[in-house]
């Protein structure tokens, strides 16, 4: 089985669907979900599929090999950042090369970059009268919202739209895609 480690900061939508989709998979199992943030919905999440988590400090993350280790030991075959806010430091980067993806909820470049998360994003988005958005899956590298496009997809802002329903738009289609897009890379990647 390919194993999944799921990174997320907050209420973890995404990783739910991830968790979702390959309970039953003979394929690939999601191994580990980490966070930098202890209060973070997702470890609720990971409880109910009894899926092991860890928490770790900006310190272990940033300064020490503690993370890559515990991600090397599992054998990790993909890191998917679903809700993770924090940038992937070099040695993470190295360890696991064109093994890292990334959810972003805008049509990158567009959007995208330090500070341009969550609601920043849909903000921007309707301030700039944008007739339509999207999501964006992508591998990641040392920079925020950048490396290589994996997947798009897009909707229309309808007049009257608001900041909900731009939110609600984008979620629908990052929960129909991520858990595929991850299934496809992980058939795509050689077993290790
Ligand atoms: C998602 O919409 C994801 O695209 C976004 O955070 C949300 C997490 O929601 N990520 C970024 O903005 C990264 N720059 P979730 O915790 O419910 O999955």
């Amino acid at each position: 089985k390919k194993r999944i480690a799921i990174f997320a900061s907050g209420s973890g939508s995404n990783a739910q669907r991830i968790m979702e989709h390959f309970k039953r998979s003979h394929d690939a199992e999601v191994s580990i979900v980490l966070t930098n943030n202890p209060e973070a919905y997702v470890l609720q999440r990971a409880d109910n599929f009894e899926i092991p988590s860890h928490v770790f400090t900006r310190h272990e993350f940033y300064h020490t090999a503690d993370v890559v280790n515990l991600l090397m030991n599992l054998q990790v075959d993909i890191i998917v950042l679903a809700g993770f806010m924090w940038l992937i430091p070099e040695n993470l980067l190295k360890a696991f090369p064109n093994k890292i993806i990334n959810i972003h909820p805008a049509l990158l470049p567009k959007y995208g970059g330090k500070g341009m998360y969550g609601d920043h994003v849909h903000k921007a988005v309707l301030a700039n009268e944008e007739e339509e958005s999207g999501i964006t899956i992508h591998f990641v590298n040392e920079h925020f919202d950048e490396g290589e496009i994996i997947h798009q997809s897009r909707f229309r802002i309808n007049k009257g739209d608001d900041l909900e329903m731009i939110k609600f738009k984008g979620q629908q289609l990052e929960h129909l895609h991520y858990p595929k897009v991850v299934e496809s890379l992980l058939k795509r990647m050689k077993s290790l």
